[in-house]
């Protein structure tokens, strides 16, 4: 621990509260999400049904204050949530994770009461859900360099310009779309505007046809001459950059229990797989060869649990949590491709086949480490508070 940080207390026991979250996650994704979860895969459905359930049981607004329709959780519940989603179905624990972190947390920190009182209560239930456009053509890791503009008219915004891989592109009623106004002041001229689907002018466009993930809805966006009120920009004139990397810095920790849960949905299986499994006479997990890889998986997810509960009690207890939140991303992920991988070795040929799921896990994992910032981004952030804090 670095010296200038405050003291943290150190408590590994969960809460009631905690518990149930988790275990009404665990079922859920059992019952809901686990039947269908191949074929959804296959042809790139996404999940409506199922996260229109998972906003009835409170899951798309765990964050959000119960005086905005929220469930007030904290956000360890939101990391243990995610957990159990991302297990079964890592399409429907990203459009959980994007809705809560990136655009409910977003809008309640940063929007005005009637921004809130508009657009929480229904996306907190479920009823509508949202959308976080930052990255462009040119604009990926490199997100200060916005093309999209929104020029300033006065009462309103013209918005010109085109967003890629935008999850929940095609699903969402609700788009945060960020934008410069002022080319000059650089990354202070950049802002955060509210962009509804039916506004005159704005387009969906193509899909993405992904490695993993599949059943996500991942699509560009175009807005032309989309005119957009004032009163829909979030925070003060050029408060935009500013606003996507705070919003990030929360959104990491659910990527980073999404790599935790899809690793630890690996293993699960991987364990099952080696009980039930016979190979020169005994159960494979009596061989010490899938033994000790099981060993390595329980205590790299472990550690990955750990980084996940410590980034999401700081932002419980309202201290700067963004280099831990890039240390959980940076190491989840890299988690989740080991853990997967090597369940996939445990498995066989039959990992190598969709009807045992870890293959589909592998598939998964690899965009933990691409969203929300590449690995790459995590250690520029990590390192800077390394050397500056
Ligand atoms: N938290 C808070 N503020 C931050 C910040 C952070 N993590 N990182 C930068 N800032 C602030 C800086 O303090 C600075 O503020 P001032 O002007 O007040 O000093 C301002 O932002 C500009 O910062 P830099 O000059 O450091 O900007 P940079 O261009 O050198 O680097 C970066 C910034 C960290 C590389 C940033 O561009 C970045 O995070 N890029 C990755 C973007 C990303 O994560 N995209 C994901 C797309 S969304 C997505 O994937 C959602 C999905 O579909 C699942």
């Amino acid at each position: 621990m670095v010296a200038t940080e405050k003291y943290q207390s150190i408590n590994f026991e969960l809460t009631e509260e905690q518990i149930a979250v988790r275990d009404a996650a665990r079922e859920f994704a059992q019952k809901e999400l686990l039947p269908g979860v191949i074929e959804r895969d296959d042809k790139q459905m996404f999940p409506k049904e199922q996260v229109r359930k998972m906003g009835e049981l409170g899951f798309m607004g765990m964050m959000v204050s119960p005086e905005y329709g929220g469930g007030g959780m904290d956000t360890v519940s939101y990391v243990l949530a995610m957990e159990e989603i991302s297990k079964i179905d890592a399409s429907a624990s990203v459009a959980m994770s994007v809705n809560n972190s990136l655009v409910c947390w977003g809008l309640e920190k940063y929007g005005t009461e009637e921004q809130k009182q508009k657009y929480l209560p229904r996306l907190a239930s479920g009823e509508i859900i949202g959308a976080f456009c930052l990255s462009e053509p040119e604009a990926g890791s490199d997100a200060t360099s916005q093309r999209t503009i929104a020029e300033d008219k006065g009462d309103y915004y013209l918005l010109n310009g085109t967003k890629n891989w935008i999850t929940n592109g095609n699903s969402a009623s609700v788009y945060l779309v960020i934008a410069q106004t002022d080319v000059e002041k650089k990354h202070k001229g950049i802002n955060c505007l509210i962009v509804e689907r039916d506004m005159e002018g704005f387009q969906v466009g193509k899909k993405e046809d992904k490695m993993g993930i599949r059943g996500s809805d991942t699509h560009s966006l175009m807005f032309t001459d989309v005119k957009v009120p004032k009163e829909n920009r979030i925070g003060e004139d050029g408060f935009g950059f500013k606003f996507a990397m705070n919003t990030l810095n929360g959104g990491r920790i659910g990527i980073a229990a999404q790599a935790l849960g899809i690793a630890s949905g690996a293993m699960e299986l991987a364990i099952k797989y080696s009980k039930e499994r016979k190979a020169f006479g005994q159960e494979i997990h009596k061989h010490q060869a899938i033994a000790f890889k099981l060993a390595d998986m329980a205590t790299q997810i472990e550690a990955a649990r750990l980084l996940c509960f410590k980034a999401a009690q700081l932002k419980d207890l309202g201290q700067d949590f963004s280099k831990y939140s890039a240390m959980a991303k940076l190491y989840a992920s890299q988690v989740a491709m080991d853990v997967t991988t090597e369940a996939v070795q445990v498995h066989g040929g039959y990992g190598y086949v969709k009807e045992y799921h870890v293959e589909r896990l592998m598939r998964d994992a690899k965009i933990t480490q691409i969203y929300e910032g590449t690995s790459e981004i995590q250690k520029v952030v990590i390192s800077r508070h390394v050397l500056n804090d």
